[in-house]
């Protein structure tokens, strides 16, 4: 059993309604929204790296709709209430009793050790190994371990937080940062802009700031500060790009922080403050697209949101679409059709593997009674972007994209669902003549992969094709043959090979061309695959020393994947995951466990 507990709020309990087990609106929440809606949070926090604990209280502003109360109190008095059986995915239902007068809820609380949004990670897992470090991530349905809320994509609200750490240290949130170290330790946030409970994020650490300009900057640790400021300079011309498509950015300041190797997830799209995983610093610049997908987000997720998980397509589709965009319009569009291109074969893998009648291939998903984490594959981010690119191409450049400006500018600070989008789309967009031209209805409610899916041409690509056809046919490849390529050169070099290769040929890549000496966590990864799959030995020291540092899911869930394929793999698995695991944020070890069967020793 793990040792999670959840919160979520029920922030009023009516008459004698008996309470469904989620609500109607929202099936992976408690929260009765349709009666109460939380409309500001006050949040204060010490942040105890000893106990490893949060503790403090959240205080609630209400706005209340269509009450019938019975009995409650609140509003400085101590109140009643009541927490639920814990269910394992959901958490428990937290109700507090209020009146319809009742104007503040206030519940004191701390967290404990085993609240899934937090990492706590101590100084060694750091890149500066002094100090230790905390952050959170909450999506989909991980705030509720760390804050009592109603914890639910269509319910938003302002916030502000004071948060008391070690002096020594920096805490960032979601919210308005002011960029330097307070030396009482103690910050104060504020966050003007209504977010959803998902986007409530906090970190903690030794953080140093670099401005670009005057209105972004990344923090990072001193140790890689630097590096970071290096690698995500494009950041002014990014926002200035995606403003100039889809509108104003309303969020003030665009800051990125870069977490340490643990963090599970590329990228999360906190307001103000992208998270960021330290794998994309390439040195190169080759991996930036992940922040043009967070940056996307301040308009397709978090000015226009999905109502429920089992809208994310509309978050993370539209999300992928506008990345494309942003990357075409800074680098040219065969450098955007590159990335265009090898997601798309991702895509495809991945309805495969799913198998195109599996209900999960759809954009819009029925995830009742399930994690929200099952929804997280390729389908919402790529089957969402192509068929929006699909009709793009079908309405043409101009229209597709006054109309796209249009959905975000009014819907801003808004929920949507999809049946809501595709009646938006219908009346504001497609005439009769291209309703009969684009299924919208197969694309959106049907599994698998329709037939007019839009191709990708990459000629770049091309050239990394040549070379694994020359490589696989005996002709000579050498560093020559790559002069000039990037990271998805070298990824499309790989994904071409046969599965199948010889020892010869994988010693070959390896000491011929450097492929085990890589850094780019990208390639590294893609490499490992090829190794595992082909049994590769020299490869498994590096294998081990990536599983150990890296915990980014994308990375590592594939490369246990493999190993587990094969009994050899497995034990091989199994050893380096019961020193990994530890160092590991609860997101990826939940997918990792899933694969290696594993149990927790009891
Ligand atoms: N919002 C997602 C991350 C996420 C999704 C966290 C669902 C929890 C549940 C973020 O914007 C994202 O998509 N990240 C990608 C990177 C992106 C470039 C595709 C990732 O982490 O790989
Ligand atoms: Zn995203």
């Amino acid at each position: 059993m793990r040792t999670a507990v959840f919160f979520s709020v029920i922030l009023l309990f009516a008459c004698n309604q008996k309470q469904e087990k989620t609500s109607a609106s929202d099936p992976h929440s408690f929260s009765n929204s349709q009666e109460v809606i939380i409309r500001h949070l006050s949040l204060n926090l010490n942040v105890d790296f000893n106990e490893k604990k949060l503790s403090g209280f959240a205080e609630f502003t209400l706005d209340s709709r269509n009450l019938q109360i019975e009995k409650a109190e609140a509003d400085g008095e101590e109140t009643s209430f009541q927490l639920s059986e814990p269910d394992s995915t959901f958490g428990s239902c937290l109700i507090v009793s209020i009146t319809p007068q009742t104007k503040k809820v206030k519940v004191y609380y701390h967290t404990l050790p085993g609240a899934e949004a937090l990492q706590w990670l101590s100084a060694e897992q750091t890149a500066g190994g002094v100090h230790p470090f905390l952050f959170t991530q909450s999506q989909a349905i991980l705030a509720r371990t760390w804050i009592p809320i109603q914890d639910s994509p269509g319910v938003r609200f302002t916030y502000d937080a004071t948060i008391t750490c070690p002096p020594s240290l920096m805490a960032l949130m979601s919210a308005e940062n002011d960029t330097v170290l307070h030396a009482d330790g103690i910050y104060h946030f504020n966050m003007p802009q209504p977010v959803p409970s998902y986007l409530m994020a906090l970190a903690v650490g030794d953080l140093r700031f670099h401005a670009y300009d005057h209105r972004c900057g990344v923090y990072a640790e001193p140790a890689i500060i630097d590096k970071a400021a290096y690698e995500f300079a494009d950041m002014p011309a990014m926002i200035d790009s995606a403003s100039q498509l889809y509108g104003d950015y309303r969020w003030g300041r665009y800051d990125v922080l870069v977490l340490p190797p643990s963090f599970p997830f590329g990228g999360m799209e906190n307001p103000r403050l992208t998270f960021a995983t330290p794998t994309v610093i390439a040195g190169d610049r080759s991996l930036t697209s992940l922040i043009a997908h967070e940056l996307a987000h301040s308009w397709s997720g978090n000015l226009v949101t999905n109502a429920t998980w089992n809208d994310f397509w509309l978050n993370e589709g539209f999300t992928t679409y506008f990345e494309m965009r942003i990357m075409e319009k800074i680098y040219g569009k065969p450098y955007s059709d590159m990335l265009s291109k090898i997601s798309l074969e991702e895509l495809k893998n991945t309805v495969k593997e799913m198998g195109d009648t599996n209900p999960d291939t759809r954009l819009f998903l029925d995830l009742k009674g399930r994690n929200p984490d099952d929804g997280v594959t390729d389908i919402a981010y790529e089957k969402g972007r192509m068929f929006l690119t699909l009709l793009e191409q079908t309405v043409g450049r101009e229209r597709w994209d006054a109309f796209l400006k249009n959905y975000f500018s009014e819907h801003a600070f808004k929920s949507v669902t999809t049946a809501q989008f595709e009646k938006y789309l219908n009346n504001h967009l497609l005439t009769d003549d291209e309703k009969k031209k684009v299924n919208v209805k197969q694309w959106i409610y049907q599994p698998g992969l329709p037939d007019d899916c839009p191709e990708v041409v990459s000629d770049e690509l091309r050239k990394a094709e040549t070379a694994a056809n020359d490589f696989v046919s005996g002709k000579e490849v050498t560093h020559e043959t790559f002069k000039g390529w990037t990271t998805h050169h070298y990824l499309h070099f790989m994904r071409s090979l046969p599965e199948k290769l010889s020892l010869g040929q994988l010693y070959y890549l390896d000491k011929n061309l450097g492929f085990n000496a890589v850094q780019n966590a990208e390639i590294r990864c893609q490499w490992l695959q090829l190794c595992i799959k082909n049994e590769y030995r020299p490869a498994y020291e590096n294998l081990e020393n990536f599983l150990m540092t890296v915990g980014r899911r994308k990375f590592v869930r594939p490369l246990y994947k493999q190993l587990a394929a094969t009994p050899a793999g497995k034990e091989f698995a199994l050893k380096v995951y019961e020193t990994a695991r530890t160092g590991y944020h609860a997101v990826t070890r939940q997918s990792i466990d899933e694969i290696l069967e594993w149990k927790e020793a009891s």
